[in-house]
């Protein structure tokens, strides 16, 4: 039973401020969650609440912070801690919006999350365990964020992320090591060659490369430098974040295609899916996430006629982790993943939802942080409790990051 609830402001990896809900039970046991944060996020993702005015330059939580603490702490007192849906259901009621814009999703899943742990550590089982019961054994595929462009640096390459899979490797602690070589290995040579190696907002490197095949020559390179082959140790994976240059070329005046602001150039819809082709066809390619916008629904579907049974087409702003979304697209055979963020919908529950539809569907779920993180490392778990396979969490670089992977490992060791 809820004993109390307990809310602050603290701060993300980006330094702006964020929610952290504290969960007490009866029994003593405690839960605490902090809520992430996106830069290049989805028009169709629940709404974090900030004060605006002139603290934190307008990015405090004080508002949402006095949510939990006046509204939700006294609606949930003496629920039984292990009632998810219960409680989920009570708080999106209470705030009666589509997107969570009364309350805040980041008060509603501060909460959400902070009230598993409560129930997970009542029980005295770890989270993933509490989450995925005895089900839970597979421990996921790193994506690993190592080149970073678009709204998560400065450089800035048009395309978002560059991530390298250790797909050639058994356990989680070897894909870690093989990835973090790979991370060092690239980092040499971009240093050999004059490029800065300071990082963007997941750890990886953010060099002032002058096209986006030079950041996928570059990853090629790191990889056999390492050791390893691009395409059996390897795969490479892209979040191109398509909206972003959708959104781009909407304010140049050209509604319907795609800017590349780096090299001036604007594409089709079926020139970018073109692209993305060649792309594949060079480069040992795995996976790509939003290659096409949010709304762009008609295009995607022509996108996964042409890579869907050879490429993992993943979703992220397009489905922004809805149910609603999710089955749109399932109808309509758009893509054939869904990148899963707690924050995007705001509650555990309605994330679980999502999970189970993707997978109910045959598609694959893939768990992922926000480009602005904090210690909390929920979703290592939550990959683990739902055997996703796959976590998109950064670069091994950014103690944000690191935080995911190391609770991975220690996952690891329970379980094996
Ligand atoms: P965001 O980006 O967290 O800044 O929204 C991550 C992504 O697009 O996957
Ligand atoms: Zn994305």
């Amino acid at each position: 039973k809820i004993r109390d609830i307990l809310a602050r402001e603290i701060l993300d990896s980006r330094g702006n401020p964020t929610v952290e809900a504290e969960v007490i039970l009866k029994c003593g046991a405690r839960g605490v969650a902090s809520v992430p944060s996106g830069a290049s996020t989805g028009a169709f993702e629940a709404v974090e609440l900030r004060d605006g005015e002139s603290r934190y330059m307008g990015m405090g939580v004080r508002g949402a912070v006095k949510a939990v603490r006046q509204i939700i702490a006294p609606g949930l007192k003496g629920m039984d801690a292990s009632r998810q849906r219960e409680i989920d259901q009570w708080m999106i009621a209470e705030d009666a919006t589509a997107n969570k814009s009364h309350l805040g999703a980041n008060a509603i899943l501060a909460v959400s999350l902070a009230v598993a742990k409560a129930a997970a550590n009542g029980m005295k089982l770890p989270l993933y365990r509490y989450l995925g019961g005895c089900g839970a054994r597979e421990l996921p595929i790193p994506m690993m964020n190592v080149i970073n462009g678009g709204r998560h640096a400065d450089s800035s390459m048009n395309i978002q992320e560059f991530m390298i899979m250790p797909v050639g490797f058994m356990s989680f602690h070897e894909r870690l090591e093989a990835g973090t070589r790979v991370f060092h290995t690239l980092k040499r040579i971009l240093m050999a060659e004059h490029y800065t190696t300071s990082v963007g907002d997941e750890g990886g490197f953010a060099p002032a490369f002058e096209r986006d095949e030079q950041a996928l020559d570059f990853l090629i390179r790191a990889i056999e430098e390492a050791g390893y082959q691009p395409g059996r140790h390897f795969r490479i994976a892209l979040d191109v974040a398509a909206t972003e240059m959708y959104d781009a070329a909407l304010r140049e005046g050209k509604d319907g295609m795609y800017y590349f602001w780096k090299s001036g150039i604007y594409k089709t819809p079926e020139e970018m899916i073109a692209y993305l082709k060649e792309l594949c066809d060079r480069y040992p390619i795995y996976s790509i996430e939003d290659g096409l916008a949010e709304e762009d629904w008609m295009h995607w579907e022509q996108l996964n006629r042409t890579l869907g049974s050879r490429v993992q087409l993943v979703g992220d702003d397009l489905f922004v982790t809805n149910t609603e979304r999710i089955r749109k697209g399932i109808r309509q055979n758009a893509a054939n993943a869904v990148l899963i963020k707690v924050n995007q919908i705001g509650t555990l529950t309605e994330t679980l939802d999502a999970i189970r539809m993707t997978k109910e569907n045959g598609w694959r779920a893939i768990i992922s942080h926000r480009s602005g993180e904090t210690e909390d490392t929920t979703i290592a778990d939550l990959a683990v409790a739902v055997n996703a396979g796959q976590i998109k969490t950064g670069a091994p670089s950014r103690t944000d990051r690191v935080a995911k992977y190391n609770r991975l490992l220690r996952i690891e060791e329970e379980i094996w």
